[in-house]
């Protein structure tokens, strides 16, 4: 066998590895864990309440929905059922499935973009390993001014690139050292851990002065509030949080079971996934509008400001928001390192597979590349004023390079991916790659529907409004 076998056949398989002809993960429960641990992160506690801010909330939180159901969980069980199919990395499984054809490039766009997201990525949980000291320091007593505060880590150079490279560093040892058994174990005390923790502050959230106005701007929509635009953003964070259009969930697939059952798994990843992204909406907005600031201004540093403007409310004091607080920040921390895990690790098998790298050269040289491309992020909240305003743009750079690698990319990435599944490759095919655990495809039917029409018309529909946008 190869050397990526061998790798993930020492690391991935917990007591259960089935020692086939390439490794699985510990078990199905497992897989689902580290699937659910790619997609569950900064996307959902980040992302999805900054997106949700700048597109109406409601409204966005409605069409994040449709767009999560109709085709996000789609795409997720086309992506699976590719990996497990083809046991190969995004490249390798274009490749393998259309030979000789141009498909292999949206394998490649997949690595490109898992190196770019990781890029900004790694600053935003430089930026929660700053904020667990911070937290446990006592740094947010009630009244503390959080603006100041998120500006002395992310506006600072030293202190943005230092977190950043810790955090890149420590991403790389873990796909280096190939530890998905720990991934594994992790995720089982984090999932959890982070559910618990995250219902606890909402019961917080949701009982502050003012938290009605927050409450009603996220779940009252304003119908005339959904443009194209928003349905570009919905589906777009949708990818994102679930980790979708890039070749995570084939790289992912590629290591699950012919015993395991996909189409439950997908279900399982995709509605924890979108829990926590609702959850994340019901603790900030409460909280953003107790705080009186403004939903429609909000940039990278909103969840950070906010969320902290919270913990001086927590009971007991003073030390409530000491406790909940850094443990929040160390959860958000592990989430946030079980997926950029994965947006290394997708570039680290295709570089492993097809250009018989080392695990250890591969993870490195792209881990080093994505720190380098994570710089001008870094310095793009404070530090550099072009950076922090892009010129003609407006936008920061994060801000900037997370619309177009982490939302469009994504979607044109899953654009090609349903087209691919659905059409070349064939949902017979497909399917029979479904059956291959049972006989068994439940929604088989809805998903060939979807898969086939609902998906691609949907993304076209949504790039072509994109395009208009921009002429
Ligand atoms: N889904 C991850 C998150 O929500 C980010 C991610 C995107 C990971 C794409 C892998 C691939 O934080």
């Amino acid at each position: 066998m190869d050397q990526t076998s061998s790798d993930v056949k020492g690391s991935a398989s917990g007591p259960g590895g089935t020692g086939g002809a390439r490794d699985t993960w510990g078990s199905k429960a497992g897989f689902i864990l580290a699937a659910a641990g790619s997609a569950v992160g900064l996307g959902n506690i980040w992302g999805f309440p900054t997106v949700a801010a700048q597109n109406g909330g409601a409204a966005f939180l409605l069409v994040y929905l449709g767009c999560v159901i109709f085709i996000g969980a789609p795409v997720m069980l086309a992506e699976l059922t590719i990996g497990r199919h083809t046991q190969r990395n995004p490249v390798g499984a274009f490749r393998a499935l259309a030979p000789g054809r141009s498909w292999i490039a949206v394998g490649a766009l997949g690595v490109i973009a898992g190196v770019v997201i990781l890029s900004f990525y790694s600053v935003i949980a430089g930026w929660t390993i700053a904020y667990i000291f911070k937290t446990l320091s006592g740094a947010f007593p009630p009244g503390a001014d959080t603006t100041a505060i998120f500006a002395s880590v992310a506006g600072s150079p030293t202190a943005a690139i230092t977190y950043h490279m810790i955090f890149m560093v420590i991403t790389i040892a873990v796909v280096v050292g190939g530890v998905r058994g720990g991934i594994e174990r992790w995720t089982k005390v984090l999932m959890p851990g982070l559910a618990v923790l995250l219902l606890l502050l909402v019961a917080r959230a949701v009982t502050l002065s003012g938290a009605g106005a927050g409450l009603s701007f996220y779940l009252n929509p304003d119908f005339s509030q959904i443009t194209g635009s928003v349905f570009l953003a919905a589906a777009g964070q949708a990818f994102f949080s679930l980790s979708l259009g890039m070749g995570a969930m084939i790289t992912y697939g590629s290591y699950i079971s012919k015993k395991d059952d996909l189409v439950s798994s997908a279900l399982a990843v995709t509605v924890f996934d979108t829990a926590i992204a609702v959850f994340a909406g019901l603790l900030i907005f409460p909280t953003l509008f107790h705080a009186g600031m403004d939903p429609t201004a909000s940039g990278p540093g909103m969840v950070f400001v906010v969320l902290t403007s919270l913990l001086g409310t927590i009971p007991p004091a003073p030390w409530g928001g000491t406790v909940f607080g850094s443990m929040f920040f160390v959860l958000l921390f592990i989430a946030a390192l079980t997926s950029s895990i994965s947006l290394l690790e997708v570039g680290t098998a295709y570089l492993v597979d097809e250009k018989k790298f080392t695990r250890k050269k591969a993870a490195w040289l792209l881990g080093v590349v994505a720190f380098v491309l994570g710089i001008p992020s870094a310095l793009a909240n404070g530090a550099v004023p072009w950076l922090t305003s892009l010129p003609g743009i407006g936008m920061d750079f994060l801000s900037f390079l997370f619309t177009v690698f982490g939302q469009y990319a994504l979607v044109v990435g899953a654009l090609f991916i349903s087209v691919f599944t659905a059409w070349i490759w064939g949902t017979k095919a497909a399917g029979d790659e479904v059956r291959a655990n049972d006989g068994r495809f439940p929604l088989g039917r809805t998903w060939t529907f979807l898969i086939r029409f609902v998906c691609p018309i949907a993304i076209v529909l949504i790039l072509i409004n994109l395009i208009q946008a921009l002429i």
